[in-house]
């Protein structure tokens, strides 16, 4: 290399040394960041970046609430579940009590691919058929099990033989076409397919996984009636419907706490992890009082840190800022005030194709011909990476990546939204 080398350079090689070239990086010159506050990000050289990619530190970045919960916690005791404690009490009362109705009881674990594990154990054991359903553009996690639902990176496939993908359900590029009540039916009716298929082949159908709002597909609007009519054929051939809430949870959706309770059909079991502990490891499960009893009746199941004091001080904490400062309401306010913005920046860009989501998550789909829908990939990319050089942080999914992924932290404001808008507006006058 000639020039120069930086010390993002210097970053990047070691980094490829030590961590292997293949561990994932955003955008085409990464981001050296060493601190964060509220929605804010600050690179190495002090710039400043407006968050509004990230979820995970879901009120704020290093929020001080959550941070003196955390440190005042660890200077008493942290240890794990096999005492008697109060905090996993509290904390599993109060989140259970955030949930609809029959999911009663919890288990505190460390990450999102952990809680999904243990909820396709549950829906195993409680069936004893093996055959789980996932959609064509999905990701769950990292373990063995839960890998095997990862069509996201095996072209719609799941990698796993008791898996099976369907149709993710949508609207903007519709199943054959079709659209109203015939679409919910038909998307519906791959769900009811892949069920006899399992029946036919002797695995048997134990429950469906999905995100409740299928953010990883994209954020489709998804065709009315469709999760009544799908979870029907779940619950028709003894299958337990399994919500992912590691994306859709905990107020990011403005309307509700759970990604779930905007489509109006309660899981059997959610699971839960990102947004719980604002960037510390916390995930969990709540789940039906019977299929808890009945997994813990048969599986030894114990995790070293999940449900330890210092975790569950940090997901009260959470919840008390989520609370204190209604970050709920401000996801739906400031959510749908973006999603106006937007509209008018559609109206004024050919090159959005459509613009959708709930509350502070939000995606704009680029097309290069709107009629075709054909996608704008590389000009995503592009927008993507001068929206970063600008001071914006954003990212993109859906099947052809062509989705910018509007995600931010919720104390996220209207002013924040507005610089949010502007950029957007002055990076898309240059593609
Ligand atoms: C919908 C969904 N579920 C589960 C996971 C896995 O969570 P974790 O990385 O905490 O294991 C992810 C991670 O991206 C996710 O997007």
């Amino acid at each position: 290399m000639n020039g120069p080398v930086t010390d993002n350079a210097r970053l990047l090689e070691r980094r490829y040394r030590l961590l292997g070239a293949g561990a994932p990086l955003f955008y085409d010159e990464p981001v050296h960041i060493v601190k964060g506050e509220g929605v804010w990000l600050y690179d190495a050289d002090g710039k400043k970046y407006l968050d509004v990619y990230n979820n995970v530190p879901n009120v704020g970045h290093c929020h001080p609430h959550v941070v003196e919960a955390l440190y005042k916690q660890s200077q008493t005791l942290n240890v794990h579940t096999r005492y008697l404690h109060e905090l996993v009490l509290e904390y599993a009362e109060r989140l259970t009590g955030l949930h609809d109705d029959p999911l009663a009881m919890a288990f505190i674990v460390c990450t999102g691919s952990e809680a999904n594990e243990i909820a396709l154990r549950m829906a195993r054991r409680h069936t004893g058929k093996q055959g789980i359903i996932c959609t064509n553009h999905t990701y769950h996690g990292n373990t063995a099990a839960v890998d095997e639902l990862s069509s996201i990176f095996h072209n719609g496939k799941a990698p796993g033989p008791n898996v099976k993908t369907v149709p993710f359900p949508e609207t903007y590029r519709p199943l054959n076409g079709l659209a109203g009540e015939t679409l919910a039916d038909a998307c519906a009716g791959e769900v009811k397919q892949a069920i006899d298929e399992f029946e036919a082949e002797g695995i048997g159908f134990a429950g469906m996984l999905i995100c409740s709002i299928f953010a990883n597909e994209g954020l489709p609007d998804v065709p009315h009636g469709y999760m009544e009519k799908a979870m029907g054929h779940v619950r028709e051939a003894g299958g337990l419907y399994i919500a992912d809430e590691v994306q859709g949870g905990f107020a990011r959706t403005g309307k509700r706490m759970w990604g779930y309770q905007t489509s109006g059909v309660t899981p059997d079991i959610a699971t839960m992890g990102k947004p719980m502990g604002n960037g510390h490891p916390v995930g969990g499960v709540v789940a039906r009082a019977d299929l808890v009893n009945e997994f813990r009746e048969h599986v030894m199941y114990f995790n070293t840190f999940g449900g330890n004091p210092v975790q569950c001080a940090v997901g009260m904490a959470v919840l008390d800022v989520l609370e204190r400062e209604n970050l709920q309401e401000n996801a739906l306010t400031v959510g749908n005030y973006t999603m106006q913005g937007l509209w008018k920046l559609q109206d004024k860009y050919d090159l959005i194709g459509d613009v959708r989501g709930h509350g502070l998550f939000i995606g704009v789909e680029l097309v290069t011909d709107r009629e075709k829908k054909t996608a704008a990939a590389e000009e995503t990319r592009l927008i993507v990476n001068r929206m970063k050089d600008r001071g914006v942080l954003l990212s993109n999914i859906g099947v052809y990546g062509n989705v910018l992924k509007m995600r931010p932290p919720l104390p996220f404001s209207k002013d924040n939204a507005d610089l949010l808008l502007s950029t957007l507006d002055d990076v898309l006058a240059t593609v």
